[in-house]
C-alpha cells in the first residue's frame, strides 16, 4: 500500500526523465533533465518535480544522497515462466546448429513445453520469482509475463494462473499475455478454431491475461492463423501483440500495424516495407537485443525504425531459449551497442515506450500525476545506465514511492 503521508525525496544530483506520452522518431532522444532536484510522493504518485531549492514542504524527507535518478524500467516482453532448460540447446546452436532446425526437429520451445507441461503450478511460482526479483532488481517495476509453453490448454492457463499468484508476491506490476507459440503438429486447424472459440473467450472470461501473442513465423503460426487470433482476441475485449520478422519478414507485421496491435517484438529480420508500416502506424516496434546476442542474430533495424518516426520500445525477452536475460538494464545497455541506439533513445525506449506498448500511459516518465517507480542508481550520471555491463549501475529501485526489497 503506498504512504497517505508526503514524502520529498532530495539529494539527486541530477534527475532525468523522457517526455510524457510514448514518443516517436526523434522525439525519443528528447529528455528533461534537472541538477539539484526534488522529488515530492504522495499515495505512490509523485506530486511535484522540480530543483530542491524550490521544494514544497512535506511530512517526510528522504535523502538520496546525491544521485542520479530515472524513471524506472518497464520490460514489455518475457517469458518469464517455465520448467526444465535448454542447455543442450545452447552447446549444440554454439556448434552451429540453427534454432530453427532445433524447433523443426521437435526441440527448442517444444522441449520447453513438455517440462513445463510436467510442472505443477507451485512449481512454476517457485521457478519464476526469482526470475521476476532478479528483472525487478536489475530496475523494472513494471513487467509483462507470457504463457506459451503450454501443451494444451489447461497447462496455458496454468501459466497464466502462476502469473496471478506471481503478482501476490512483488510489488511490481506483472501484465499477463496468453501467448499462441507454435501449432500442435497435428490437428492444426481445429488447434486454431478451439483457441479462437474456447480458450482465447476462457482467458478473456476468467480475466487470466490482458492481451493475446502470437509467434508469426514459418515454424509457427501464418499470417492468416494470426489474424484469426486476432479476431478473437479483439471480440472478448483483449489487446493484441504480435512476435514477428524474427527470422523472416513473412507480413505479420503489416497485419499487425494495420489491426492496431499495442506492438509488433523482435523485428531483426524486418526490411523496409515493415520499417516503413511501424513508422506510419501507432503499434509500438519492441526490440529484443538479448536475442540478438544469444541467437547471433541481425540486429534488429532500429536507426532505421526511429528514422522512419516509429516508436520502439525495449525489451529483455527473458526465456530459456532465446534471450536468457535476466536485466532489463543489460538490455537497455545492449539497445546501445547492438541497435545503435543514443543513450536517451535507450532510456525512452525501455521506461515511457515499453508502457506504451503495454497500453500504459500512467508510469515511465518522472512528472505529476504519474506513478513514483523511479531509480536511484550509485553514481551522480543518469549515463551509468546505459553504459555500465555486467554489474549494476542500480543502487535501490522504488515501487510507488516505496523503496523495494526482497
Ligand atoms: O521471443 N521466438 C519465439 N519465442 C521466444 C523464444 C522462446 C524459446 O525459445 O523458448 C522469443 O524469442
Ligand atoms: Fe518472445
Amino acid at each position: 500500500m503506498p504512504e497517505r503521508k508526503s514524502t520529498l525525496f532530495v539529494g539527486i544530483a541530477q534527475l532525468v526523465t523522457s517526455q510524457a506520452g510514448p514518443q516517436r522518431g526523434a522525439a525519443m532522444r528528447s529528455l528533461t533533465l534537472i541538477s539539484g532536484a526534488a522529488l515530492l510522493v504522495q499515495d505512490g504518485l509523485i506530486a511535484w518535480v522540480g530543483s530542491e531549492k524550490d521544494a514544497p514542504p512535506a511530512d517526510q524527507i528522504h535523502d538520496l544522497g546525491g544521485v542520479a535518478v530515472t524513471p524506472a524500467l518497464t520490460d514489455p516482453h518475457t517469458h518469464a515462466v517455465w520448467a526444465g532448460d535448454r542447455l543442450a540447446d545452447f552447446e549444440a546452436r554454439v556448434q552451429g546448429v540453427p534454432y530453427e532446425t532445433i524447433l523443426a526437429q521437435g526441440g527448442g520451445i517444444r522441449s520447453t513445453m513438455r517440462a513445463t507441461a510436467a510442472a505443477t503450478l507451485p512449481e512454476l511460482v517457485a521457478l519464476a520469482l526469482p526470475r521476476v526479483h532478479s528483472l525487478t532488481r536489475s530496475g523494472a517495476t513494471t513487467l509483462e509475463i507470457k504463457s506459451g509453453y503450454g501443451l494444451d490448454f489447461d497447462a496455458e492457463i496454468r501459466m497464466l494462473e502462476a502469473v496471478r499468484l506471481l503478482q501476490t508476491q512483488t510489488s511490481a506490476t506483472l501484465l499477463p499475455t496468453l501467448l499462441l507459440h507454435v501449432p500442435p503438429s497435428e490437428g492444426r486447424a481445429g488447434y486454431v478454431q478451439d483457441v479462437c472459440r474456447t480458450l482465447i473467450p476462457r482467458v478473456a472470461g476468467e480475466r487470466l491475461a490482458t492481451a493475446v501473442d502470437v509467434f508469426c513465423e514459418r515454424e509457427a503460426f501464418t499470417v492468416e492463423e494470426t489474424r484469426q487470433f486476432f479476431a478473437a482476441a479483439r471480440q472478448s475485449g483483449l489487446s493484441i501483440k504480435l512476435h514477428a520478422d524474427q527470422f523472416h519478414a513473412i507480413g505479420g507485421t503489416e497485419l499487425a500495424c494495420d489491426q492496431g496491435a499495442l506492438s509488433v517484438d523482435h523485428l531483426e529480420a524486418s526490411g523496409e516495407a515493415q520499417i516503413a508500416a511501424l513508422g506510419r502506424s501507432s503499434t509500438v516496434a519492441t526490440i529484443l537485443p538479448g536475442v540478438t546476442l544469444h541467437l547471433g542474430l541481425p540486429a534488429a533495424p532500429a536507426r532505421q525504425l526511429i528514422d522512419a518516426g516509429a516508436c520502439v520500445a525495449l525489451g529483455t525477452d527473458l526465456n530459456p531459449g532465446s534471450s536468457p536475460l535476466y536485466s532489463a538494464q543489460l538490455a537497455l545497455a545492449l539497445g546501445v551497442r547492438l541497435n545503435r541506439l543514443t543513450p536517451a533513445e535507450a532510456l525512452t525506449a525501455a521506461t515511457v515506450n515499453a508502457a506504451a506498448a503495454l497500453g500504459l500511459t500512467d508510469r515511465g516518465t518522472l512528472f505529476p500525476g504519474m506513478r513514483a517507480d523511479f531509480l536511484a542508481l550509485h553514481s551522480a550520471d543518469w549515463r551509468d545506465l546505459p553504459s555500465t555491463l555486467g554489474a549494476t549501475p542500480v543502487r535501490s529501485v522504488f515501487v510507488a514511492g516505496q523503496e523495494f526489497s526482497l
